[in-house]
């Protein structure tokens, strides 16, 4: 092959994250010759490297600290349970290197070039690329795809330096644990992470704008999650926003006030800060606007709902443009997209779209929340059916939480499914391909679910939807 040759391409992606791999895999998959660029040293983008991955490794090893902990319960002596935060994090760095080197072997084993540097569209048939280590590149593509993610926003008054005041980046790297962590945000990334600190002995306080935790959660879910995080011990100050942080020897003094400026500004000391209030599209450097690619109200990159931009021949998908910023949202995009480029019917079915967050006991839902059944005059019944009345989850201990299915009121069609319990990341699974085939609530209450498993509390709930709950 020529140089000319090895340079050109039918798609090139430019983001080896969740999107841009799963995209690439894909495409190839199809008969296309594929590059997928990142300038990071590995692929996997934020997920696998600072994100999804190396979280769920703390998230893990923290449980199994404090469950051990309290292993005497079961009759298990262990003398006492000791914290060795360098080895914990050598378990998360292998987690990540075992990660990134899978995705590796799979764009090898589906011949996509992997190219690690910096990339710019310079036109919408090339792209050039500064490569890591030294040198440069010019592709030429049919098809250019922005995978390129996103990353943290920045909170004014509050500079992250990822040793005081930390992103959700520093947190996954403290070198000790903090007496006290002050995390701003009750979203996703602020409860994980604040969770994990919290069992590895930090005291934790959450400072929140909004008046609740996880905007955007099932309300009912939410209230229930707050409540069980106090009973962990998490500290809450719901309704505030931190006005100013004064980093000091001996840690940071932030200061807070109510949130629609009312009472006096109060100070919270504490000695690590993690900013966690959402992230913003990643869109800089990458020539959009040389190319006239153009983005929307909220710098998103926008697209026609087939992933294709303003100019042709460049699409975007993933958390660079709109909708969830979630790695498998990203991955349903880039094959959909790989798809509808070899000439296939690509589709994502953006309302069954799961989410989850990894706390203890997790949270999961699937589908509408009632909030947004109300807001679009929807009639609803709802089934319930709490983990404490499910045989295995009370001999394993985890009853915390409950199951709620919503199911139209003519149709019994199940509209929305909302778990707060142990495993309800998996359990939600079951829900989301229930809805998928347009199942009924009575569909699910006569599947045959085995026992003793959590995922009776699923059946249960449907049951529930008529009033028919057998164990409650
Ligand atoms: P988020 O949008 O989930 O939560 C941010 C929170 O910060 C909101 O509750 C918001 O009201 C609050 N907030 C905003 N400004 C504030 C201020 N000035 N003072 C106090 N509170 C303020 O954002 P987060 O947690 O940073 O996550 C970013 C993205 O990453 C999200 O889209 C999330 O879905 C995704 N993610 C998903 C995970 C999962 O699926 N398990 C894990 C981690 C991140």
């Amino acid at each position: 092959m020529s140089e000319e040759q090895a340079n050109e391409f039918d798609v090139v992606i430019i983001g080896a994250g969740p999107g841009g791999y799963v995209c690439a895999i894909r495409a190839a998959q199809l008969g296309m010759r594929v590059a997928c660029i990142d300038k990071r040293g590995a692929p996997g983008g934020t997920c696998l490297n600072i994100g999804c991955i190396p979280s769920k490794a703390l998230l893990h090893a923290s449980e199994v600290y404090s469950e051990l902990e309290h292993a005497g319960d079961m009759g298990i002596k262990l003398g006492s349970v000791k914290l060795d935060l360098n080895a914990m994090m050598t378990y998360k760095q292998e987690g990540i290197d075992g990660n990134t080197k899978g995705v590796e072997f799979l764009l090898k084993k589906n011949k996509v070039d992997e190219i690690r540097g910096a990339a710019t569209i310079t036109a919408a048939d090339t792209v050039d690329v500064e490569l890591l280590d030294g040198g440069k590149r010019q592709l030429k593509a049919k098809h250019i795809i922005i995978a390129t993610g996103s990353e943290v926003s920045p909170l004014p008054g509050l500079e992250v330096d990822e040793d005081m005041i930390v992103s959700s980046t520093g947190a996954l790297e403290l070198k000790k644990v903090p007496k006290h962590l002050l995390v701003v945000g009750a979203g996703v990334i602020g409860l994980e992470l604040g969770s994990v600190w919290k069992r590895l002995g930090a005291e934790v306080t959450v400072v929140e704008y909004l008046d609740r935790v996880t905007p955007g959660v099932d309300a009912e879910l939410a209230k229930q999650f707050e409540r069980v995080l106090k009973k962990q011990g998490l500290n809450f100050k719901l309704g505030f926003k931190v006005t100013g942080a004064d980093i000091q020897k001996s840690g940071v003094k932030v200061t807070i006030r109510k949130s629609d400026d009312s009472g006096k500004d109060e100070t919270i000391s504490c000695d690590r800060v993690l900013v966690a209030t959402g992230r913003r599209p990643h869109t800089q450097g990458l020539g959009l606007d040389a190319v006239g690619v153009k983005l929307d109200e909220r710098g998103r990159v926008h697209t026609d709902g087939h992933f294709a931009t303003n100019v042709k021949g460049i699409y975007a998908i993933g958390d660079v443009i709109a909708g969830p910023m979630l790695a498998h949202k990203a991955e349903e995009e880039g094959v959909a997209l790989a798809e509808l480029l070899a000439g296939k019917p690509g589709h994502v079915d953006y309302n069954l779209v799961p989410g989850v967050i990894y706390t203890a006991p997790e949270v999961a839902w699937v589908g509408k929340s009632e909030e947004e059944l109300k807001a679009d005059g929807v009639t609803y019944k709802v089934g319930k059916f709490p983990f404490m009345a499910n045989g295995r989850a009370k001999v394993n201990r985890v009853t915390d939480g409950f199951v709620k299915i919503l199911a139209d009121k003519e149709t019994d069609l199940v509209l929305g499914v909302h778990i707060i319990g142990p495993q309800a990341g998996e359990l939600i699974a079951e829900m989301a391909v229930a809805m998928e085939f347009s199942a009924s609530s009575e569909d699910i209450a006569r599947t045959c679910h085995a026992h003793p498993t959590l995922s009776e509390a699923v059946k249960e709930a449907a049951l529930a939807v008529e009033e028919r709950a057998l164990h409650m």
